[in-house]
Order: C-alpha cells, then sequence, then structure tokens
C-alpha cells in the first residue's frame, strides 16, 4: 500500500497516472518527479515506466487525485520465485492499477547482470546503491559513442569503459587512435602504445588516394602528375612482383611487361620508390616538348621532398627491406597474436599534421578489410576520439577515403567481427548516418543546441524524454541509451584510479615550466619544435608548384587552433623540452 497515484488512462506504451494529494500519500517523502522511475502493479508482472511529465492542468475537480503524471512503459519484471526483467510490455495496465515508486529490489533486478558478458561502469542516479551494468555484447556488436562536452569526463569514461571490456574480453583486441597522446598509462600492460618513432607503416600500403594526399601535404593533387602516379604506381608493383618471382626462382630478372602482372593502383603489394622515379624518368625522357617534362620533374622532386623529410620516416624508412611485410605489420598493428597485450594506442599528436588524415585511413582501411577477408574470426574494437574530425558532417571537411573507412565499419563491421567506439564533443558535426549506426551512447553533458536536437532525432520516444536532463548533467554523469543497457539510464561513471586517468603528455612536459617560469631555455625549445614541425613546407617552398596549388582541405572551424598546437606536441620532441626546465 505504497501507491502515490493509479492509473487513469493507457495508450500505447504511455499511460496517465492520477497523483494523489498529499494527505493521501502513503509516505509524505515520495517525490514524482521526471525522470524517475516507477512501477505499475498488474496482477501477472510489474510494469516498469519513467515519468515523462508532471501537470496539474487540464485536471478536473477531483477529490482524489492532485496533479497527473505521464509515464512511458518500458518494460516488466516478471513474478516468479526468481523475478526477471524484460524490455517491452506485453502485460499492460488497466484503469486503477496502483503506481508507486520503484523499490530498489526492483531496480536492483532491472540492472540485474543477465550474462557473464556485463561489465559494471558505475551506479545509478536514482538509487547510488545499484550497479549500473553494461551488456558487452550489445554494446561492441551494435558500436556505441561516447557523447559530451570537453571536461566532462569522456576520456575518463573511455578508459574506464576500455579497461572493464579488457577483462571481460581478453580475446578481444582494442585499437585505440589516441588523438591527444593521453591513454598512453591507461591500461598497463595491457597495451601496446605506438608513436611516429615506433610505427612502422610502409607507404606501400596506403592506396592512392592516400598517398596523394602524403605527396601533396593535403593539398588536392595537380591532376597531370596524378594521372602520371596512376599508370605508374601499378607498373612499380608488377616489376617488384617480378623481382621477387625471379630471385625465387633464380631465373634472373626477366622484364615482361608490368602491366601484365594485373595490380591496380590500390592492390596493397609492395613497389620501391626507386621503381617509381625511373619509371617516370623513362617516362620523361620520351618527351620531346621541354614544358611537358616540367610536370615529371616536379613529380620525382615532391616524392624526393617527402621520402627525406625525417618526420615521413616511419612510412619510408626501410620500407622495403625484408620484402613483402605486410603480414608483419597487420599482426603487429593488430595485436595478432597478442601476447598478452590485446591493445594498441596509436598516438597521433607526434605525427605532421597533414598526414595524419592519411594515417587514420589506412588503418582503418587495414582493420576493416583485415576483417572482411578472415571473416571476422578475430573480433577488433576500433576506438576513435575526436571522431567529428574523421567523419564530419560537413564532407568539404576532412579526408574523404577517411569518412568512407569509418563509414564502412559503422555499417558493415559488424558482419566481420569489427565493431566502432565513437567519442565526440559535437555529436552534430559527425556524419549523422555514421552516429546511426552506433545503438549504445553514453550522452553526457552537452550545451549546444544542435548536439541536443540531433540526439533527440537519435534516441526513442522514451528515451528523449530523459535528453532534457543533457545539459544539467554534471561531471561523470551520464544519460545512457540503447542496446547495450536495459533501461534508458541515468548513471555515474565509477570513480577512475589515478593511474588510469587520461592525461595529455603536453600538460606532463609543460606544467613545470609555469611554476619554474618562462625562461630562454623554455622559449627556444619551443622554437625548436615549432620549426621542427613546420621544416617539411620549407623544404618544399622552393618548389615552383607548391604555391600554385589550393590550399590544405580545411578542418573544422574549431579545431584549427586545436590543431596548431599538436603540429608541435611531437612526443620525440619532449625530452628537448623537458631537459632544460627540469
Ligand atoms: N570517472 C571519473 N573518475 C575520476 N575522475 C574523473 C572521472 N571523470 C572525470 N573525471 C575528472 O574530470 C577531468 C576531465 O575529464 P576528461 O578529461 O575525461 O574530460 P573529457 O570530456 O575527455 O574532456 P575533453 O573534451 O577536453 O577531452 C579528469 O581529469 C578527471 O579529473
Ligand atoms: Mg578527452
Amino acid at each position: 500500500m505504497t501507491s502515490f497515484g493509479r492509473v487513469i488512462s493507457v495508450r500505447g506504451s504511455q499511460a496517465r497516472v492520477g497523483l494523489m494529494a498529499a494527505g493521501q500519500m502513503p509516505l509524505p517523502e515520495v517525490r514524482a518527479t521526471v525522470g524517475r522511475f516507477v512501477s505499475i502493479r498488474c496482477t501477472t508482472s510489474v510494469i516498469v515506466a519513467m515519468i515523462t511529465e508532471v501537470s496539474c492542468e487540464d485536471l478536473h475537480a477531483s477529490d482524489t487525485y492532485v496533479a497527473t503524471a505521464s509515464v512511458d512503459l518500458l518494460g516488466e519484471i516478471l513474478g516468479g520465485a526468481r523475478p526477471k526483467f524484460q524490455r517491452g510490455v506485453t502485460n499492460y495496465p488497466t484503469i486503477g492499477d496502483g503506481v508507486e515508486l520503484i523499490t530498489s529490489e526492483e531496480l536492483r533486478t532491472v540492472y540485474a547482470p543477465s550474462g557473464s558478458d556485463q561489465i559494471n561502469v558505475g551506479t545509478l542516479q536514482q538509487d547510488p546503491s545499484i550497479i549500473a551494468y553494461v551488456d558487452v555484447e550489445e554494446m561492441l556488436s551494435k558500436h556505441f559513442a561516447v557523447l559530451g562536452s570537453t571536461g566532462v569526463g569522456k576520456s575518463t569514461g573511455v578508459s574506464l569503459l576500455l579497461n572493464e571490456i579488457l577483462k571481460s574480453r581478453p580475446s578481444l583486441r582494442i585499437f585505440l587512435l589516441d588523438v591527444h597522446n593521453e591513454y598512453g598509462r591507461c591500461f598497463g600492460e595491457r597495451a601496446q602504445v605506438l608513436n611516429p618513432r615506433n610505427l612502422k607503416l610502409p607507404f606501400w600500403l596506403f592506396n592512392f588516394e592516400e598517398i596523394v594526399d602524403v605527396l601533396f601535404g593535403g593539398r588536392p593533387g595537380v591532376p597531370e602528375e596524378l594521372d602520371i602516379l596512376a599508370e605508374v604506381i601499378p607498373m612499380a608493383k608488377g616489376l617488384y612482383t617480378q623481382y621477387q618471382n625471379s630471385d625465387r626462382v633464380g631465373l634472373g630478372l626477366k622484364r615482361v611487361d608490368p602491366r601484365q602482372v594485373g595490380y591496380t593502383v590500390d592492390t596493397p603489394v609492395p613497389y620501391r620508390l626507386v621503381d617509381l622515379i625511373s619509371l617516370i624518368d623513362e617516362r620523361m625522357g620520351k618527351l620531346e616538348n621541354r614544358s611537358s617534362r616540367i610536370i615529371y620533374h616536379k613529380l620525382i622532386s615532391r616524392i624526393d621532398a617527402v621520402r627525406n623529410d625525417p618526420r615521413y620516416a616511419f612510412m619510408f624508412d626501410n620500407a622495403n627491406v625484408g620484402g613483402d611485410t605486410m603480414a608483419e605489420v597487420i599482426s603487429y598493428l593488430f595485436r595478432l597474436p597478442a601476447n598478452g597485450k590485446p591493445m594498441t594506442i596509436m598516438q597521433l599528436a607526434g605525427f605532421p599534421a597533414e598526414v595524419v588524415d592519411s594515417v587514420v585511413s589506412v588503418l582503418c582501411r587495414m582493420a576493416f578489410d583485415f576483417g572482411l577477408w578472415s571473416d571476422g574470426v578475430s573480433p577488433m574494437l576500433f576506438v576513435c576520439e575526436e571522431a567529428h574530425r574523421y567523419a564530419s558532417a560537413d564532407r568539404n571537411i576532412g579526408f574523404g577515403p577517411t569518412r568512407k573507412a569509418v563509414s564502412r565499419i559503422a555499417k558493415e563491421g559488424r558482419k566481420y567481427g569489427v565493431y566502432l567506439g565513437l567519442i565526440t564533443q559535437r555529436p552534430a558535426e559527425l556524419d549523422a548516418t555514421i552516429i546511426s549506426q552506433c545503438n549504445t551512447l553514453f550522452t553526457m553533458r552537452l550545451a549546444n543546441d544542435r548536439d541536443q536536437a540531433l540526439l533527440r532525432s537519435a534516441v526513442s520516444d522514451a528515451a528523449a524524454n530523459l535528453l532534457s536532463f543533457v545539459p544539467s548533467l554534471g561531471t561523470r554523469e551520464v544519460l545512457a541509451f540503447g542496446e547495450g543497457v536495459a533501461l534508458p539510464t541515468r548513471l555515474r561513471f565509477k570513480e577512475v584510479p589515478p593511474h588510469q586517468l587520461p592525461r595529455g603528455e603536453a600538460t606532463i612536459a609543460t606544467v613545470p615550466s609555469v611554476t619554474a617560469g618562462h625562461d630562454m631555455h623554455f622559449v627556444s625549445a619551443v622554437l625548436e619544435r615549432w620549426r621542427g614541425a613546420t621544416s617539411h613546407r620549407d623544404s618544399t617552398a622552393n618548389d615552383p608548384g607548391i604555391n600554385d596549388r589550393p590550399p590544405p582541405r580545411p578542418m573544422a572551424p574549431a579545431e584549427a587552433p586545436m590543431l596548431q598546437p599538436s603540429l608541435g606536441l611531437d612526443p620525440d620532441r619532449f625530452s628537448l623540452l623537458k631537459k632544460p626546465l627540469r
């Protein structure tokens, strides 16, 4: 007899409840407020509902009720010795059924882990004694996203979620794109950390669009040069395969037309830059007209400039040593076998800014393709921070192939065991078709109206009512929706221990400088990093073609100032900065 109201009408999955006058309430502290779970007692089950509106308008003079509440019927607890919760309602309430605030016991039943595949991410806001479990299988296989303004605890939440996933799914491999180099210490021994110093990503793994992006520094390529490249790259690949084969059978080099080998410009097989350049040179030599030679000349010097740039060492140094190393690269990047480290953290902040997009594109594409060609026997979670940079809603922003690669994982990944986790501060700037594929959403505070509108369109009606809380959520507070959670839930992420908190390496390196004062060593060290990061542009400044080209493709406007510092935050160079400061 703890009802505070009774059902007065039922329509579809919604009901209206008459709320009793305070004097008639059994418990004076019962407060029917929006967002609370209530239970409706029916004969064979208890229906779990959420209050979405409370009003005393339209209430005809009544002695019994002082207000009405609208509730969404979300699921039901079926009785028996071991009560069980299921989503959706099969037995609808009837007029007069009693409505109560849900008991802790019932909430516990709703959130009880239904299998072993559940992770503990925090506690319910309504009742902190109840653990909020997330179903890993549902969350992973249908992709997830973590959304929220800056500083609300997204990265910390990601550290928490991934650590829990690692515990519950030791066989899953995780690949994390760490845009700000902040996750390096979060996963301890279980993660391999890659950066430009230790990454080996041979240039021949880049497809045509990606290698063009590298050669032209993020600018659209010059059409005449692209035509030449498109012709000679497949030939260089054909030549390389012939060398390999002739070496193997000991027949010496027998040159058949490399075009007959049948490679396309995108086939991921090795080729050598010396072959590429000599093929271009050969073509140039056949030309009578001096002015048309200039194009060939420019292309050769462009390739040379990039190849000799120390910042591109990760893709050019020793790229042809060891022959076809694709298997080694894949097994190293994607942890096959895992050898106790099932996770890779790809730190992106040390890469030359103009090449990050193509590197991300290559990694994302290879993750998907490996899943595809292996029929998903070795599932992988691909997690992308600052996802709006790589898959922007505005098609003029960002790099097309990266968007294509992310979108492919979003649309088809689950068939091949490649799952996506997206993190963004600006959901409205993320490609809507990609976010619509994320079936579990962890939404943290979002102040922007556009972001809230996008969310409203992405979640079910029942959940949409919870979204009114989004602008007022505190740090660590989350609204979780979708397949991974039993019900749309307002929860608080667990406290993450200090050693698992993501922390920008840049902050670590520069914080002492603030207390120590900004002396000349500090300024010189900054300049050194700054110049190092922009020396590539200087080295190509004499290239006659470079100034004729259109400007690099735009970044998301608000990104530009954020990206700027990361140009210089090469971890390789932190040691330079740290030494004089300590
Ligand atoms: N679950 C948590 N446990 C402990 N501390 C937390 C937690 N969540 C957030 N914090 C605190 O809040 C700070 C900001 O969190 P975090 O860096 O995760 O925010 P963010 O949303 O990723 O921000 P940004 O958008 O700037 O990347 C953290 O440094 C940490 O001190
Ligand atoms: Mg963050």
